[in-house]
């Protein structure tokens, strides 16, 4: 299997509950290489740009609204495999969806407000890690 890279964000939820170190923790007991993280504040027009795929869909402007209501924690995450084991760990998007023991089942109190964020194939990986952090930093 090949090394991959995904995009992990903590969401402002997950930063608000104070359960930054609760859900790394668990990401990297599941095998997960943190190559870099930090703590910043979205603007509106970042988030806007990052979610730029969900643009005119009905939640669009209630996902931008969220993103930037607080702090969140972009992470860049690598390990063989990861965007599918990623998204295994965090679950389905819905946490009623979510599998038990899941991020999102144990820690996310609905769709919109999700606890994480995670790349959904290889190429968005490379690109939202490199959305957020340069070279320099990722070394
Ligand atoms: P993400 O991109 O954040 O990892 O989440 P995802 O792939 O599981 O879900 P996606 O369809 O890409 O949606 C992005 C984020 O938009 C919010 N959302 N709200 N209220 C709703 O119906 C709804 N649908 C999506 C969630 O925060 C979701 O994670
Ligand atoms: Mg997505």
């Amino acid at each position: 299997m090949a090394i991959e890279r995904t995009l992990c964000i903590l969401k402002p939820d997950c930063v608000k509950k104070n359960l930054q170190g609760e859900v790394l923790s668990r990401i990297q007991k599941a095998g997960f290489k943190i190559l870099g993280f930090k703590q910043i504040r979205l603007s509106k027009e970042e988030a806007q740009e990052f979610y730029a795929v969900h643009k005119g869909r009905p939640f669009y402007d209630g996902l931008v609204e969220f993103m930037t209501s607080g702090q969140c924690v972009p992470v860049a995450l690598e390990k063989e495999n990861a965007i599918s084991d990623y998204r295994e760990l965090i679950g389905a998007t819905d946490p009623k969806d979510a599998k038990e023991g899941t991020i999102r089942k144990l820690f996310a109190d609905n769709k919109g407000e999700n606890i994480v964020h995670g790349s959904d194939s290889v190429e968005n990986g490379v690109r939202e890690v490199n959305y957020f952090f340069n070279a320099s930093e990722l070394i």
